[in-house]
């Protein structure tokens, strides 16, 4: 087998990107993956993206809106790669490893630890693959961050911070992204970021956190700008008002294995939006942990900043993999507009070469598993009242806040 045969499930906001990622991997030299068909249960939105891929690759994939009946028509499809909301993940993504599927499946995971321990399950039994589409850490500029901790720049690490509050009380995207047993931005959002503290700083030994709910309606944004046909049609299509039942913010220290205290703010409420990303050493700091199309700095223990061009002529022996190189030849993605098709294109590539050559997979089950475990800890910790550990969380030993989700969601 040369290349993979995959179909793209969940043809929405998210999926319909999946597709520019998948168009950007085909026009390399690297490409062995092959789009068979799309599925959606809604077939609007899977024809639409049928028309997608028509005007971009020159070919109409067949629709379909049962995932079964597309791997009955499909028999030698190898993949899917699953983009519905989050709280379908563990349906979707088990029916389809029981179909003899490997999968790739976007982030979060789960939507509780339980779901995704059903997931890993049902991949063992099968013996399928399962990747999780966390695509912030391969993003140069987090790649770079990580080797110059490795490489000592910052001498030992001992603190950070890492504070995304946005203002306002604006619908998240999407009206779903409120709702406590569709995904709360804590967690739909929260996993970038314990991904991200997770592969900068190693594991989390334990998080003290307060977690709560400001605003309980959400109101339309007055404007879509995004590029994409899908979005602003949908955004024409929403409610004014939509009602938001998980919480929206959240503060925290996390301890890590390491001894690295982190501080972490996440808020989608209040006056004022503000960022900031900083993880010191006892000789220095980086600004930024990395990010899809961002780019991190180098504080020097007299204030010196180097940006990051500079920094890379300090590190010769800083390498990414050899589609990221062919994809981004400076080893930066500032101002890059195809940067968020182009991560998705490494993720794609990444699964073709695991199906294929037995490639380690980065984000596995068990990866993803715990930057959901991670996200849960904020909530679990508020309503335990104490911090809690990331090996209680994963052991379902901490367990009150995934119960409710759990318990909506019919998980037994
Ligand atoms: N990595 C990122 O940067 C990033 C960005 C946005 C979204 N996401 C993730 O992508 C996923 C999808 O988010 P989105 O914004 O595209 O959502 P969305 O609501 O725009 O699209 C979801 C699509 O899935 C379809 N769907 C739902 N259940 C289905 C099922 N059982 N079978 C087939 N299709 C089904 C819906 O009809 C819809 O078309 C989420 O997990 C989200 O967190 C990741």
């Amino acid at each position: 087998m040369t290349q993979i045969k995959i179909a793209l499930v969940g043809c929405g906001g998210m999926g319909t990107r999946h597709l520019y990622g998948l168009k950007e991997l085909t026009d390399t030299p690297f490409c062995r993956v092959e789009l068979a068909a799309l599925c959606d249960i809604n077939r609007e939105n899977g024809e639409r993206a049928a028309g997608e891929v028509e005007r971009m690759m020159g070919f109409r994939p067949p629709v379909y809106t049962d995932l079964e009946e597309m791997a009955k028509a499909i028999p030698d499809l190898d993949a899917v790669d699953v983009v519905t909301d989050p709280s379908f993940h563990h349906d979707v993504v088990c029916q389809a490893l029981d179909l003899g599927l490997h999968v790739m499946v976007e982030k979060p995971f789960g939507m509780t630890i339980k779901t995704c321990r059903m997931m890993m399950d049902a991949a063992e039994r099968n013996g399928k693959l399962i990747s999780v589409a966390e695509n912030y850490r391969r993003d140069p500029s987090a790649r770079l961050a990580r080797h110059m901790i490795e490489q000592g720049a910052i001498g030992d690490v001992y603190g950070a911070v890492l504070h995304s509050i946005r203002a306002g009380k604006r619908i998240f995207i999407t009206p779903w992204r409120h709702l406590k047993e569709r995904a709360g931005p804590l967690l739909d959002m929260g996993v970038h970021y314990t991904d991200l503290i997770r592969y900068q700083l190693g594991e989390v030994r334990e998080i003290y956190a307060d977690a709560r709910l400001i605003e309980t309606e959400r109101e339309k944004t007055p404007e879509e700008g995004s590029q994409y046909g899908f979005y602003q049609d949908r955004h024409k299509a929403m409610a004014e008002t939509v009602p938001a039942t998980a919480e929206d913010s959240a503060s925290a220290l996390f301890r890590m294995e390491s001894g690295i205290a982190l501080n972490f703010m996440m808020q989608l409420a209040g006056p004022v939006s503000f960022g900031r990303q900083m993880i010191w050493g006892i000789e220095g700091l980086i600004e930024g942990f990395g990010n899809r199309g961002s780019q991190i700095k180098l504080v020097e223990m007299d204030g010196t900043v180097v940006e990051q061009a500079e920094l890379l002529t300090r590190f010769p022996d800083f390498e990414i993999e050899p589609l990221a190189d062919h994809f981004f030849p400076t080893k930066v993605s500032v101002g890059d507009k195809a940067v968020d098709w182009k991560l998705i294109a490494l993720e794609y590539h990444e699964l073709s070469e695991a199906i294929l050559d037995g490639r380690d997979l980065e984000i596995d089950g068990e990866e993803g598993l715990r930057d959901v475990a991670a996200s849960h800890a904020l909530c679990e910790s508020a309503i335990a009242g104490r911090a809690v550990t990331m090996d209680e969380v994963c052991a379902g030993e901490v367990y009150a806040y995934q119960r409710e989700i759990d318990d909506l969601l019919g998980v037994k």
